[in-house]
């Protein structure tokens, strides 16, 4: 692990030990690592004008600033804050920007070594030092960034982890760990509990596997816990989908598609690293975590196309196809919401379709919610914290085509048809989400995994830990 540290000290004052960090107005490309006569190494970044410096840039070049040092194998480097000249950045504040160079040195500093065995493929460098003074708070938010990239990269390492190591009943061992001496409590409910409550669909997904179905729950009260009349403390709830591993099913998925379903639970590591950085920032919110987690293998018990499940709500679903599984765990999760949270508003993130990839590459999560005010908050949000998001219509169009000959709804188009499977998959979830909650649905499976752009390293990317975070800091259900 990387240290960030902080000093008062100017950038000119560290000592030799440290790679000063020295930003030019040359072209972005241009970088040169060059050696005073002093002896002091300096690395020289080209990042064009400094007033046309974006948002988005500026996130890309805290991140550069780790990868190429990391590249250049030095150990210590020095580097200061300093956005005078850059009017959109100005803008965001300074607390926005002393969070987002934080959140981003924790995010670009992590690297997953956990099955590596040679030293030299473990490329971390040694610390990370932020030259210059801070108002408290500065400070304040730059603890913050360090906590809440931490918690993203807690999630990144529960998704990199293969589905071997990180069955449904470990992954609950990993909320354990995650939230161990924080005011949070954990709540495991096994496979008894779970047919208990009559959850058929967190169930069903889960009978082929050796390791049955559960249902993690993370209860955060920094609010004091709610009584049923006490409406300002009704709870954000977030729900993440957690599929440790995605065969398909009967309806197995075709090789090249099937050995990255291990990062089929990062909305539910993502909710895991969210409660984890809330708990520790001490939030004054109140906050649940719902995780149904379930492996979807295939044996003689798993669940078979054809088969009709009963859910949590009652509502009979016609399994068309196996592979569609993550909604069926998420319907059952948004159910138990209802009953037993009174949620304020539920937010729920899943790596849902491949569809959401076909509709919008890989550099944004879509957001599917029929609640005009929660689309504008979440994509402002996602620009300001990185974790992208845009739109796509739930229109109750779009229900027709789930309607089922045998059951009350089908988990997939009842004719196969594949147009506009990311919608498909919010459409399904509208059964089950009470109209008079917010309600919005995150399909994050464009940002599971890492593209070159990102400047992190390759696999999982711990989104959207920095949007959930933010969106309960500011939510006033
Ligand atoms: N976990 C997958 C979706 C996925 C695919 C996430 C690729 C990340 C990358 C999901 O469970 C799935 O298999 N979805 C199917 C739905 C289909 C059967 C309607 C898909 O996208 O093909
Ligand atoms: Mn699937
Ligand atoms: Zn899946």
């Amino acid at each position: 692990m990387t240290k960030i540290n902080r000093t008062n000290k100017e950038l000119e004052q560290v000592n030799k030990k440290y790679c000063r960090i020295i930003l030019t107005d040359d072209l972005p490309s241009w970088h040169r690592l060059v050696e005073t006569k002093g002896g002091q190494l300096e690395y020289r970044m080209g990042i064009g004008k400094k007033k046309e410096m974006t948002v988005r840039a500026y996130r890309t070049l805290i991140r550069s600033i780790v990868q190429t040092a990391k590249s250049h194998q030095l150990d210590n480097i020095a580097l200061e804050i300093n956005v005078k000249g850059s009017p959109q950045l100005e803008n965001m504040g300074t607390e926005w920007t002393h969070r987002t160079v934080s959140e981003n040195l924790q995010l670009a500093q992590y690297e997953f070594n956990k099955y590596k065995t040679e030293e030299k493929d473990k490329v971390e460098l040694k610390e990370i030092l932020v030259c210059g003074k801070m108002t408290a708070s500065e400070k304040k938010a730059f603890e913050a960034g360090l906590i809440i990239g931490e918690g993203a990269n807690f999630t990144r390492d529960i998704s990199n982890t293969s589905g071997d190591d990180m069955t449904p009943s470990l992954l609950a061992k990993a909320a354990q760990t995650a939230l161990k001496g924080t005011k949070a409590k954990v709540i495991t409910l096994d496979i008894k509990a779970i047919k208990k409550l009559e959850m058929g669909l967190l169930e069903a997904v889960g009978k082929g596997a050796s390791d049955s179905s559960r249902f993690i729950i993370v209860e955060y009260w920094g609010l004091g816990k709610p009584n049923k009349s006490d409406v300002e403390k009704k709870p954000v709830v977030l729900i993440g989908k957690g599929i440790t591993y995605d065969s398909g099913g009967l309806n197995v998925k075709p090789s090249g598609s099937m050995h990255d379903m291990h990062m089929d639970m990062s909305g539910g590591g993502a909710v895991i690293g969210t409660m984890r950085a809330i708990a520790k920032l001490g939030l004054k919110k109140n906050v649940v975590g719902l995780i149904p987690t379930a492996e979807n293998a295939i044996s003689a018990e798993s669940m078979r196309a054809g088969d009709i499940a009963t859910s949590m709500s009652g509502l009979t679903v016609e399994i068309m196809h196996t592979d569609a599984e993550g909604r069926m765990v998420l319907a059952d999760a948004i159910t138990y919401a209802q009953k037993f949270y009174s949620p304020s508003v539920m937010l729920d993130a899943a790596t849902l379709t491949g569809a959401s990839l076909s509709a919008l590459g890989q550099h944004t999560s879509a957001i599917l919610t029929k609640d005009e005010n929660l689309q504008r908050i979440l994509q402002e949000l996602g620009e300001e914290s990185g974790d992208l998001m845009w739109p796509l219509p739930l229109w109750d169009e779009y229900n027709e085509i789930l309607k089922s000959t045998r059951a009350d709804i089908c988990n997939i188009a009842h004719n196969f048809s594949r147009w506009g499977g990311c919608i498909e998959g919010g459409a399904f979830l509208s059964f089950f989400a009470d109209k008079k909650i917010p309600w919005a649905h995150l399909d994050i499976a464009p940002r599971m995994e890492s593209i070159a752009t990102d400047k992190l390293a390759k696999g999982a990317t711990g989104e959207p830990v920095r949007l959930l975070v933010s969106f309960v800091q500011q939510w006033k259900g």
